[in-house]
Protein backbone atom coordinates (compact mmCIF):
# COMPACT_ATOMS: atom_id res chain seq x y z
CA UNK A 1 0.00 0.00 0.00
CA UNK A 2 1.35 3.53 -0.74
CA UNK A 3 0.94 6.66 1.30
CA UNK A 4 1.65 10.38 0.40
CA UNK A 5 3.88 11.90 3.12
CA UNK A 6 6.29 13.95 1.29
CA UNK A 7 6.87 14.88 -2.26
CA UNK A 8 9.76 11.96 -2.24
CA UNK A 9 7.27 9.34 -1.87
CA UNK A 10 6.44 9.61 -5.80
CA UNK A 11 10.01 9.12 -8.21
CA UNK A 12 10.05 11.46 -10.86
CA UNK A 13 8.08 8.23 -13.91
CA UNK A 14 5.23 8.27 -10.91
CA UNK A 15 4.87 12.21 -10.59
CA UNK A 16 5.15 12.53 -14.42
CA UNK A 17 2.38 10.35 -14.85
CA UNK A 18 0.17 11.73 -11.80
CA UNK A 19 0.60 15.46 -13.42
CA UNK A 20 -0.41 13.74 -17.02
CA UNK A 21 -3.63 12.30 -15.39
CA UNK A 22 -4.64 15.33 -13.55
CA UNK A 23 -4.18 17.86 -16.49
CA UNK A 24 -6.68 15.06 -18.54
CA UNK A 25 -8.98 14.72 -15.68
CA UNK A 26 -8.74 18.99 -15.76
CA UNK A 27 -9.91 18.65 -19.63
CA UNK A 28 -11.97 15.77 -19.43
CA UNK A 29 -14.00 16.37 -15.89
CA UNK A 30 -17.34 14.44 -17.34
CA UNK A 31 -15.81 11.33 -18.07
CA UNK A 32 -14.38 10.47 -14.42
CA UNK A 33 -17.33 10.99 -12.20
CA UNK A 34 -17.83 7.97 -11.29
CA UNK A 35 -14.46 6.09 -10.71
CA UNK A 36 -14.59 6.18 -7.40
CA UNK A 37 -17.70 5.16 -6.90
CA UNK A 38 -18.57 3.50 -3.39
CA UNK A 39 -15.59 4.18 -2.01
CA UNK A 40 -14.39 6.82 0.97
CA UNK A 41 -12.26 9.22 1.78
CA UNK A 42 -12.00 10.19 5.58
CA UNK A 43 -10.83 13.75 6.01
CA UNK A 44 -9.27 14.34 9.53
CA UNK A 45 -8.04 18.34 10.00
CA UNK A 46 -6.39 18.90 13.34
CA UNK A 47 -5.45 22.02 12.21
CA UNK A 48 -7.09 24.77 9.95
CA UNK A 49 -8.03 24.82 6.50
CA UNK A 50 -9.80 26.19 3.60
CA UNK A 51 -8.66 25.35 0.01
CA UNK A 52 -6.79 21.95 0.77
CA UNK A 53 -9.93 20.14 2.99
CA UNK A 54 -12.46 21.59 0.48
CA UNK A 55 -10.33 20.30 -2.75
CA UNK A 56 -9.83 17.03 -1.30
CA UNK A 57 -13.57 16.55 -0.73
CA UNK A 58 -14.70 18.22 -4.10
CA UNK A 59 -12.10 15.96 -5.80
CA UNK A 60 -13.35 12.41 -4.26
CA UNK A 61 -17.36 13.83 -4.47
CA UNK A 62 -15.97 14.81 -8.23
CA UNK A 63 -15.27 11.07 -8.52
CA UNK A 64 -18.15 9.89 -7.49
CA UNK A 65 -17.21 8.91 -3.77
CA UNK A 66 -18.16 9.84 -0.62
CA UNK A 67 -16.29 11.85 2.05
CA UNK A 68 -16.66 11.59 5.97
CA UNK A 69 -14.31 13.29 8.49
CA UNK A 70 -13.65 16.29 11.19
CA UNK A 71 -12.41 19.87 10.62
CA UNK A 72 -11.14 20.56 14.22
CA UNK A 73 -9.42 18.19 16.64
CA UNK A 74 -12.05 19.94 19.15
CA UNK A 75 -14.34 18.17 17.48
CA UNK A 76 -13.04 14.42 17.66
CA UNK A 77 -12.06 11.67 20.26
CA UNK A 78 -8.07 13.52 20.23
CA UNK A 79 -9.68 15.90 22.61
CA UNK A 80 -10.46 13.08 24.95
CA UNK A 81 -6.43 12.00 24.95
CA UNK A 82 -6.80 9.41 21.70
CA UNK A 83 -3.68 9.04 20.00
CA UNK A 84 -3.03 8.84 16.16
CA UNK A 85 -2.43 5.64 16.50
CA UNK A 86 -5.94 4.29 17.99
CA UNK A 87 -7.58 7.12 15.90
CA UNK A 88 -5.93 5.79 12.23
CA UNK A 89 -6.61 2.13 13.09
CA UNK A 90 -10.26 2.78 13.44
CA UNK A 91 -10.67 4.82 10.31
CA UNK A 92 -9.46 2.27 8.43
CA UNK A 93 -13.10 -0.19 8.65
CA UNK A 94 -14.73 3.17 8.11
CA UNK A 95 -13.17 4.51 5.10
CA UNK A 96 -10.99 3.22 2.12
CA UNK A 97 -8.55 6.64 1.81
CA UNK A 98 -7.28 9.18 4.65
CA UNK A 99 -6.07 12.61 4.21
CA UNK A 100 -5.02 13.96 7.03
CA UNK A 101 -3.18 17.85 8.42
CA UNK A 102 -1.85 17.55 12.17
CA UNK A 103 -0.31 20.48 13.50
CA UNK A 104 3.04 18.06 14.81
CA UNK A 105 6.06 17.27 12.43
CA UNK A 106 5.70 13.57 11.57
CA UNK A 107 2.14 12.93 12.61
CA UNK A 108 0.83 11.56 9.06
CA UNK A 109 3.94 9.36 8.92
CA UNK A 110 2.89 7.81 12.27
CA UNK A 111 -0.86 7.61 11.03
CA UNK A 112 0.52 5.42 8.12
CA UNK A 113 2.58 3.07 10.13
CA UNK A 114 -0.58 1.68 11.78
CA UNK A 115 -3.03 2.39 8.73
CA UNK A 116 -4.47 -0.35 6.80
CA UNK A 117 -5.99 2.40 4.07
CA UNK A 118 -3.73 5.20 1.87
CA UNK A 119 -2.84 8.03 4.48
CA UNK A 120 -2.39 11.22 2.33
CA UNK A 121 -0.22 13.91 4.53
CA UNK A 122 -2.13 17.17 3.94
CA UNK A 123 0.37 19.33 5.83
CA UNK A 124 2.26 18.42 9.05
CA UNK A 125 2.96 21.49 11.38
CA UNK A 126 6.22 23.25 9.57
CA UNK A 127 6.90 20.17 8.14
CA UNK A 128 5.72 18.99 4.54
CA UNK A 129 3.02 19.33 2.50
CA UNK A 130 2.70 17.31 -0.49
CA UNK A 131 -0.24 17.55 -2.18
CA UNK A 132 0.35 21.84 -2.58
CA UNK A 133 3.46 20.94 -4.14
CA UNK A 134 2.06 18.53 -6.37
CA UNK A 135 -0.47 21.07 -7.29
CA UNK A 136 2.25 24.00 -7.66
CA UNK A 137 3.92 21.78 -10.15
CA UNK A 138 0.66 21.21 -12.08
CA UNK A 139 0.39 24.49 -12.37
CA UNK A 140 3.75 25.23 -13.39
CA UNK A 141 3.86 22.46 -15.98
CA UNK A 142 0.38 23.31 -17.39
CA UNK A 143 1.02 26.79 -17.37
CA UNK A 144 4.87 26.82 -18.27
CA UNK A 145 5.28 23.81 -20.55
CA UNK A 146 8.16 22.25 -18.49
CA UNK A 147 9.34 21.83 -15.11
CA UNK A 148 12.99 22.06 -15.91
CA UNK A 149 15.06 25.19 -16.69
CA UNK A 150 13.21 27.54 -14.18
CA UNK A 151 14.72 30.09 -11.61
CA UNK A 152 12.13 30.12 -8.84
CA UNK A 153 12.28 32.83 -6.78
CA UNK A 154 10.60 31.76 -2.88
CA UNK A 155 9.49 34.76 -0.91
CA UNK A 156 8.06 35.20 2.67
CA UNK A 157 8.71 32.57 5.47
CA UNK A 158 10.74 30.42 4.32
CA UNK A 159 11.73 28.47 7.76
CA UNK A 160 8.04 27.98 8.95
CA UNK A 161 6.76 27.59 5.18
CA UNK A 162 6.13 24.07 4.71
CA UNK A 163 4.80 24.61 1.55
CA UNK A 164 8.36 25.74 0.16
CA UNK A 165 10.30 22.84 1.80
CA UNK A 166 8.27 20.47 0.37
CA UNK A 167 8.34 22.72 -3.30
CA UNK A 168 12.33 22.55 -2.83
CA UNK A 169 12.08 18.61 -2.07
CA UNK A 170 10.11 18.55 -4.96
CA UNK A 171 11.99 20.76 -7.79
CA UNK A 172 15.56 20.08 -7.32
CA UNK A 173 14.72 16.46 -8.71
CA UNK A 174 14.54 18.71 -12.50
CA UNK A 175 17.36 19.48 -15.00
CA UNK A 176 19.06 23.42 -14.34
CA UNK A 177 16.83 24.13 -11.26
CA UNK A 178 18.17 27.23 -9.36
CA UNK A 179 16.54 29.04 -6.32
CA UNK A 180 16.49 32.50 -5.05
CA UNK A 181 15.33 32.54 -1.55
CA UNK A 182 14.16 35.88 -0.46
CA UNK A 183 13.37 36.14 3.10
CA UNK A 184 14.17 38.57 6.64
CA UNK A 185 17.71 37.17 7.75
CA UNK A 186 15.73 35.16 10.69
CA UNK A 187 13.38 33.54 8.08
CA UNK A 188 15.25 31.58 5.91
CA UNK A 189 15.65 28.21 5.30
CA UNK A 190 16.05 25.56 7.49
CA UNK A 191 19.25 24.03 7.99
CA UNK A 192 18.55 20.36 7.53
CA UNK A 193 17.09 21.42 3.97
CA UNK A 194 20.10 23.71 2.96
CA UNK A 195 22.70 21.17 4.14
CA UNK A 196 21.09 18.02 3.26
CA UNK A 197 18.95 19.00 -0.24
CA UNK A 198 20.56 22.17 -1.92
CA UNK A 199 24.26 21.72 -0.94
CA UNK A 200 24.36 18.18 -1.11
CA UNK A 201 22.50 18.09 -4.45
CA UNK A 202 24.63 21.14 -6.13
CA UNK A 203 21.79 23.03 -6.47
CA UNK A 204 22.20 26.81 -7.35
CA UNK A 205 21.19 28.88 -4.96
CA UNK A 206 20.92 32.27 -3.55
CA UNK A 207 20.04 33.97 -0.32
CA UNK A 208 18.92 37.58 -0.24
CA UNK A 209 16.68 40.06 1.12
CA UNK A 210 16.52 42.66 -1.42
CA UNK A 211 13.72 41.30 -3.65
CA UNK A 212 13.65 44.29 -6.66
CA UNK A 213 17.47 42.95 -7.56
CA UNK A 214 16.40 39.39 -8.10
CA UNK A 215 13.24 40.01 -9.60
CA UNK A 216 14.34 40.36 -13.59
CA UNK A 217 15.55 36.92 -13.04
CA UNK A 218 12.92 34.77 -11.82
CA UNK A 219 10.80 32.35 -13.96
CA UNK A 220 8.47 31.62 -11.20
CA UNK A 221 7.98 33.85 -7.49
CA UNK A 222 6.66 31.34 -4.86
CA UNK A 223 5.21 33.93 -2.49
CA UNK A 224 4.27 32.67 1.12
CA UNK A 225 2.32 33.91 4.07
CA UNK A 226 4.48 35.20 7.30
CA UNK A 227 3.51 31.89 9.60
CA UNK A 228 1.60 33.34 12.50
CA UNK A 229 0.65 30.25 14.58
CA UNK A 230 4.50 28.83 14.22
CA UNK A 231 6.42 31.85 15.90
CA UNK A 232 6.85 31.98 19.75
CA UNK A 233 6.48 35.03 20.22
CA UNK A 234 3.85 37.10 18.83
CA UNK A 235 6.35 40.70 18.94
CA UNK A 236 8.52 39.01 16.14
CA UNK A 237 5.44 38.15 13.66
CA UNK A 238 4.75 41.24 13.88
CA UNK A 239 8.45 42.92 13.19
CA UNK A 240 8.72 40.62 10.50
CA UNK A 241 4.84 39.80 8.94
CA UNK A 242 5.33 43.04 6.48
CA UNK A 243 8.66 42.24 5.08
CA UNK A 244 7.87 41.87 1.26
CA UNK A 245 4.91 43.11 -0.04
CA UNK A 246 4.31 42.19 -3.95
CA UNK A 247 2.70 45.47 -5.75
CA UNK A 248 2.71 46.27 -8.96
CA UNK A 249 5.86 48.89 -8.74
CA UNK A 250 8.13 45.93 -7.54
CA UNK A 251 6.81 43.79 -10.42
CA UNK A 252 8.25 46.31 -13.13
CA UNK A 253 11.13 44.88 -13.84
CA UNK A 254 9.80 41.10 -13.71
CA UNK A 255 9.65 38.92 -17.06
CA UNK A 256 6.67 39.15 -19.41
CA UNK A 257 6.28 35.52 -18.69
CA UNK A 258 7.07 35.28 -14.68
CA UNK A 259 4.20 33.00 -13.01
CA UNK A 260 3.27 34.36 -9.63
CA UNK A 261 2.28 31.66 -7.64
CA UNK A 262 1.13 31.52 -3.77
CA UNK A 263 -0.94 28.69 -2.29
CA UNK A 264 -2.85 30.84 -0.30
CA UNK A 265 -4.52 31.80 2.14
CA UNK A 266 -2.65 35.78 1.44
CA UNK A 267 -2.83 38.16 4.15
CA UNK A 268 -1.19 41.11 2.71
CA UNK A 269 2.05 40.09 1.20
CA UNK A 270 0.75 40.21 -2.38
CA UNK A 271 -1.34 44.14 -3.15
CA UNK A 272 -5.05 42.63 -4.28
CA UNK A 273 -3.53 45.13 -7.30
CA UNK A 274 -1.22 42.25 -8.39
CA UNK A 275 -4.58 40.21 -8.96
CA UNK A 276 -5.35 41.36 -12.28
CA UNK A 277 -1.81 41.33 -13.70
CA UNK A 278 -1.86 38.30 -15.74
CA UNK A 279 1.26 36.86 -14.54
CA UNK A 280 -0.73 36.17 -11.26
CA UNK A 281 -2.15 32.54 -11.71
CA UNK A 282 -2.50 31.51 -7.74
CA UNK A 283 -6.12 31.17 -7.61
CA UNK A 284 -5.96 29.11 -10.57
CA UNK A 285 -3.45 27.29 -9.14
CA UNK A 286 -6.39 26.94 -6.40
CA UNK A 287 -8.24 25.60 -8.84
CA UNK A 288 -6.00 23.15 -10.29
CA UNK A 289 -5.85 21.55 -7.08
CA UNK A 290 -8.69 19.84 -7.17
CA UNK A 291 -7.54 17.90 -10.37
CA UNK A 292 -4.55 17.15 -8.78
CA UNK A 293 -6.09 15.84 -5.75
CA UNK A 294 -8.53 13.98 -8.00
CA UNK A 295 -5.67 12.22 -9.79
CA UNK A 296 -4.31 11.15 -6.58
CA UNK A 297 -6.64 9.65 -5.10
CA UNK A 298 -7.47 7.11 -8.02
CA UNK A 299 -3.18 6.39 -8.17
CA UNK A 300 -3.33 5.71 -4.56
CA UNK A 301 -6.40 3.35 -4.61
CA UNK A 302 -4.96 1.75 -7.32
CA UNK A 303 -8.10 2.52 -9.93
CA UNK A 304 -6.89 2.13 -13.37
CA UNK A 305 -7.83 5.40 -15.64
CA UNK A 306 -10.67 4.14 -17.90
CA UNK A 307 -9.24 6.07 -20.84
CA UNK A 308 -5.87 5.09 -20.75
CA UNK A 309 -5.64 3.73 -24.38
CA UNK A 310 -7.56 6.67 -25.42
CA UNK A 311 -5.70 9.67 -26.98
CA UNK A 312 -7.11 12.01 -24.44
CA UNK A 313 -5.12 15.06 -24.22
C1 LIG B 1 -0.64 26.52 3.15
C2 LIG B 1 -0.46 25.62 4.37
O1 LIG B 1 -1.43 25.22 4.99
O2 LIG B 1 0.69 25.34 4.65
N1 LIG B 1 -1.96 26.65 2.76
C3 LIG B 1 -2.53 25.71 1.95
O3 LIG B 1 -2.62 24.56 2.28
N2 LIG B 1 -2.93 26.10 0.74
C4 LIG B 1 0.04 27.83 3.29
C5 LIG B 1 -0.25 28.67 4.49
O4 LIG B 1 -1.04 28.32 5.36
O5 LIG B 1 0.35 29.75 4.54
Amino acid sequence: MKHLITPLDLNIHELDDLLTLAGKIYRNRERYKKVCEGKKLASLFYEPSTRTRLSFEAAMMNLGGNVLGFSSADSSSVAKGESIADTIRVISYYADICTMRHPKEGAPLVASMYSGIPIINAGDGGHNHPTQTLTDLLTIKELKGDLNNLTIGVCGDLKFGRTVHSLINAMVRYENIKFVMISPPELKIPDYLRKETLDAGNIPYLETSDFESVMPELDILYMTRVQRERFFNEEDYIRLKDSFILDNNKLKNARKDMLILHPLPRVNEISTEVDSDPRAVYFKQAQYGVYLRMALIMKLLEIPDPYQKEELC
